[in-house]
């Protein structure tokens, strides 16, 4: 072959392989920052350009938001609405090719003035869905040889639009935006912005890249699978089996032999040698979830795992060596189950090596329960087929002031029921929110979350006050030593996000 013919033909596979690639990392618990930086170099490849950007509009804001690898210094780049060559795609939906950019006028340069790039030949398209909407934009810049053809923009602009459709797949969905996507947080599928979360996330980067074992606590329903496969999707192992052991539902005669397998004849009805779990996760992440349920004796061949890599499968003389990364979770307060007896303390800390708590939902503000329900709306109205469905302003307020014992799990049940029961708008009863026990329930005053804002706390405050009155601004105002106007604005003001 000769060397032009190796080249076409490597395009071609780079071409082909992107598109598959990108569906199935799209499933996954990835960073997004991360798998919109890896597009970005694979599109530079098969365009045999110098540089591919991927860039979304964001639905708040309209700006182009996009992250690029090699740019440490300008870790991410903002365009307002209609700024430079990508912003026009962005506005007008029409691509732009340009064989050279100090000719044409809508080139912004601010970028490569402060990087030092050179732009010379660019071709920008746009991103859009089935629905014609436009979602982002992707840029490559500086065909090594010669200019971009029309080739290239007609494979870029397929391309693009099959990421757009991916993004249907992830929490960088449009649900409803007539233009753009949400950026709801920098993990797929893992909604949040918080204070909260981004403490999790701090921790999240920093644990994936390494083999260290980890212990995700927090209530039940705060996302500690959903996170336990966000480490493995972004560390070494991510090509690797990802397996999930949870602990409560196996009965304890059989925990044993479905972690770390069993030899022909070591109890009745082991007719042949099984391989466990463990073995299973080789060279990947094996996740034990509910690890406080595990019995002593499976208890003690975790710890010899941890210590050696290594164990005997039931009834077997050999020893197996494994190379897995543990991940494990609990509900429980295992420092209490240490001192009850009940959970071995040198397995205690071999499994916390680090801890990473998971915060309640009604600790992360009423802004991200209602980043969560608009996501949670989005999926289940597109599973049930009811698009269009919203949710109103009184939702969102019994949202707020709800506990959420069942954290985001219940919210996320509750939002599937309303999506199913209601016809086009959710109302509060549509989500069949159990009022809190009455111990939990205060007798005379209100439960204000931590996270609110001072402006909200004070808001719902003065609702309160006017609910004890019976609704009479007068005597509420009176109680709270401030005038009915003052009364009237604290009180009306609604924060959401
Ligand atoms: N931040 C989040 N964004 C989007 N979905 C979430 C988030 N947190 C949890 N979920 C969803 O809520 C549900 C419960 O999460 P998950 O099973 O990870 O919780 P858990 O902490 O493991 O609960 P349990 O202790 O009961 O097993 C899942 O469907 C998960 O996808
Ligand atoms: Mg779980």
């Amino acid at each position: 072959m000769s060397d032009g013919a190796t080249l076409r033909s490597r395009v071609k596979d780079d071409r082909l392989s992107l598109l598959l690639d990108l569906g199935s990392r799209l499933h996954r618990e990835v960073g997004l920052d991360d798998l919109l930086r890896e597009m970005g170099s694979r599109i530079a490849r098969a365009l045999e350009a110098e540089r591919a950007t991927v860039f979304v509009v964001d639905a708040a804001s309209g700006e182009l938001r996009s992250r690029i690898a090699e740019l440490t210094e300008l870790p991410e780049i903002r365009v307002p609405p209609g700024q430079g060559i990508a912003g026009a795609v962005a506005t007008s939906g029409e691509a732009i090719r340009v064989d050279d950019v100090t000719r044409d006028a809508r080139f912004f340069a601010g970028v490569d003035e402060r990087t030092g790039f050179r732009t010379r030949s660019l071709l920008a398209v746009p991103m859009r869905d089935a629905r014609r909407a436009t979602r982002g934009v992707v840029q490559a810049v500086n065909k090594r040889e010669g200019t971009f053809g029309p080739d290239d923009e007609a494979f870029l602009t397929t391309l693009a639009s099959q990421i757009a459709m991916a993004f249907e797949w992830t929490s960088l969905r449009s649900d409803g935006a007539p233009r753009g996507v949400w950026v709801r947080g920098p993990y797929n599928h893992i909604v949040g912005d918080s204070p909260a979360m981004r403490a999790v996330y701090d921790v999240l980067k920093r644990v994936s890249p390494t083999d260290a074992t980890v212990l995700l606590t927090g209530e039940t329903g705060t996302g500690k699978g959903l996170v336990a496969r966000a480490i493995a999707a972004n560390g070494p192992r991510a090509a690797g089996p990802f397996v999930t052991v949870d602990c409560t539902t196996l009965p304890e005669a059989l925990v044993e032999s479905e972690l770390f397998g069993h030899e022909r004849g070591a109890f009745t009805g082991a007719d042949r040698r099984a391989t466990g779990k463990i073995e299973g996760a080789h060279q990947g992440t094996l996740f034990l979830d509910e690890v406080g349920e595990l019995p002593p004796a499976a208890q003690a061949k975790l710890l010899r795992v941890l210590q050696e890599r290594r164990f005997e499968r039931v009834g077997g003389r050999d020893p197996v060596d494994v190379d897995v990364r543990v991940i494990t979770a609990t509900h429980r307060d295992l420092a209490r189950e240490v001192r009850a007896g009940r959970f071995r303390e040198d397995l205690f800390y071999r499994l916390r090596v680090v801890e990473l708590e998971l915060p309640p939902l009604r600790a992360r503000g009423p802004a991200e329960i209602t980043a969560l329900a608009r996501h949670f709306l989005g999926v289940y109205a597109r599973r049930h087929r009811r698009e269009g469905v919203t949710l109103g302003e009184a939702c969102l307020a019994a949202m707020a002031a709800h506990r959420w014992p069942g954290n985001v799990r219940e919210l996320e049940h509750a939002i599937e029921r309303a999506v199913v029961l209601c016809d086009g708008a959710v109302w509060p009863e549509h989500l069949g929110l159990l009022p809190a026990p009455a111990s939990e329930r205060p007798t005379d005053g209100v439960t204000l979350p931590l996270g609110l804002s001072l402006e909200e706390a004070g808001r719902r405050y003065c609702e309160a006050v006017l609910g004890a009155a019976g609704g009479n601004a007068s005597e509420a105002a009176r109680r709270l030593g401030v005038g009915r106007n003052t009364l009237a604005r604290k009180a009306s003001r609604r924060t959401d996000g």
